[in-house]
């Protein structure tokens, strides 16, 4: 058992061992389009219906999603792999090619759902902070869209796996 300042390397070989869901985080509005894949999304409340996301601060451009103040988390199903790849910066395409690579609804509050997605939560942004090397981005869900159920991308031991189905 390690006691004191967890070293970051340790702390991220720990973390391959948390099957995650895989979600694009989308924005859109004044400061332009953006997507990220991320596994850091979760569930904050009920009611009001409420989650969080955490962005890494070393891409500058995250700073779109709390610039817009909305973002939508779409949550992937198994077919959408190669979208997680792309919107993870593999092939080092740009954001319209990215977009371009899955088809796309306006919400609400004008973020991108993906037509593809398990679920996506349209989300006003309430809070951000800044903890450590990212920037948490609390929002209070719109509106959301769902799908019929179907098996979910999930990433685990540094691997992308699907676990199905909900039906
Ligand atoms: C499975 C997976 C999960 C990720 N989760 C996050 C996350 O929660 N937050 C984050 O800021 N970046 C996360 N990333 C990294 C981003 O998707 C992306 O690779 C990084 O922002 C660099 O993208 P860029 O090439 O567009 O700058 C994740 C990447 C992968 C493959």
């Amino acid at each position: 058992m390690q006691s004191g300042r967890t070293d970051p390397g340790a702390f991220r070989e720990a973390m391959t061992r948390f099957a995650a869901a895989v979600n694009v985080v989308t924005t859109d509005g004044a400061s332009g389009r953006r997507g990220v894949t991320v596994t850091s999304a979760c569930s904050v409340s009920d009611d009001p219906a409420t989650l969080l996301v955490c962005l890494n601060l070393s891409s500058p451009d995250n700073a779109w999603f709390e610039e817009n103040g909305v973002f939508a988390v779409n949550l992937l199903s198994a077919g959408d792999e190669a979208l997680a790849r792309a919107f993870a910066g593999e092939d080092k395409l740009s954001q319209p090619e990215r977009f371009a690579r899955g088809e796309w609804s306006k919400g609400e509050t004008g973020a991108p759902l993906l037509d593809t997605a398990l679920v996506s939560f349209d989300c006003r942004l309430i809070d951000a902070r800044v903890i450590a090397t990212h920037k948490v981005l609390i929002g209070e869900v719109a509106g959301l869209r769902a799908s019929d159920a179907g098996s979910g991308l999930i990433y685990l031991g540094r691997g992308f796996r699907t676990l199905g189905g909900g039906e």
